[in-house]
């Protein structure tokens, strides 16, 4: 299966994707929306399971092997995901530097490490869509959560850099910000805070994963997606208007 030039025919289906953190939550939905929209799928996570690379995003070596072992069953990898992520709270002044660290190293150093595996040979190929899971804390910030805000507001800046260094190759590299979004990464957060939330969200409710999934799919469509360069798409129930 190869890919089409810049400027030829649209690109939008048959793809090699990889979903990092597509074990669960909206990884999850958005390897389902890539499978049914006919592209070839592979998901790296830590969770095991069925068909599941196994992966630490926050290690080169490990990230180094498990992009090896999908090109291996899909062969170049078109379309790239970066889904893993993980949340704790406290307060700034009680966080231990290892929550820090660790925060950094998966929901940061992850997506840059994941994102060097494959832009290079998209750039080859002159084409190539990256997607970046940031989240809307990364713009407004939250209390409990100085770690997880600076990580993704981090990915924001890494996908506007790397999408004006891969641009002209017609990679397109973009970043999705959800608001909350009713996965397993929410359910340790109280019932009160979760109620006091809805009651603030224009929406009233937390969004599910399958409403976040098509905003990727677009993204990675060709034509649809051919002009969003460095964007960060805002699926949120309105609890952020940039
Ligand atoms: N749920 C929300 O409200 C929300 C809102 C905004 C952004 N996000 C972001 O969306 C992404 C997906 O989160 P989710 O809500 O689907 O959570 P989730 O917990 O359902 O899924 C996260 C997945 O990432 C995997 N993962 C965690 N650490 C990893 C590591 N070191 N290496 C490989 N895989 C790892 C987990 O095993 C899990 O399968 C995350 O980046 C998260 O920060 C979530």
């Amino acid at each position: 299966m190869g890919n089409t030039a810049a400027g030829s025919a649209p690109f939008s289906t048959g793809r090699a994707v990889v979903v990092t953190g597509g074990a669960s939550g909206i990884g999850l939905a958005i390897a389902e929306a890539f499978r049914s929209n006919g592209d070839r799928v592979v998901v790296l996570d830590r969770t095991p399971g069925e068909g599941v690379v196994p992966v630490d995003v926050a290690r080169e070596e490990s990230v180094r092997e498990a992009f090896a072992a999908a090109a291996g069953q899909v062969g170049p990898v078109d379309v790239l995901v970066n889904s893993a992520g993980l949340l704790t709270e406290s307060p700034l002044q009680d966080m231990s530097l290892a929550m820090w660290n660790e925060t950094l190293a998966v929901d940061l150093t992850g997506v840059f490490l994941c994102c060097r595996e494959v832009v290079a040979g998209m750039r080859d190929r002159q084409w190539g869509r990256i997607i970046n899971i940031a989240s809307q804390l990364g713009i407004k910030g939250g209390t409990g959560l100085s770690h997880y805000s600076a990580a993704k507001a981090g990915v924001v800046g890494l996908t506007k850099s790397l999408a004006l260094e891969a641009a002209k190759d017609n990679v397109l590299v973009n970043a999705i910000a959800p608001g909350p979004i009713e996965t397993p990464l929410v359910d340790g957060i109280s019932e009160d805070w979760k109620a006091a939330k809805r009651a603030e969200l224009p929406l009233g409710r937390f969004g599910r994963p399958e409403e976040v999934a098509p905003a990727a799919l677009l993204l990675a469509s060709d034509p649809g997606g051919n002009l969003f360069v460095g964007q960060t798409l805002g699926p949120n129930s309105g609890d952020v208007m940039p």
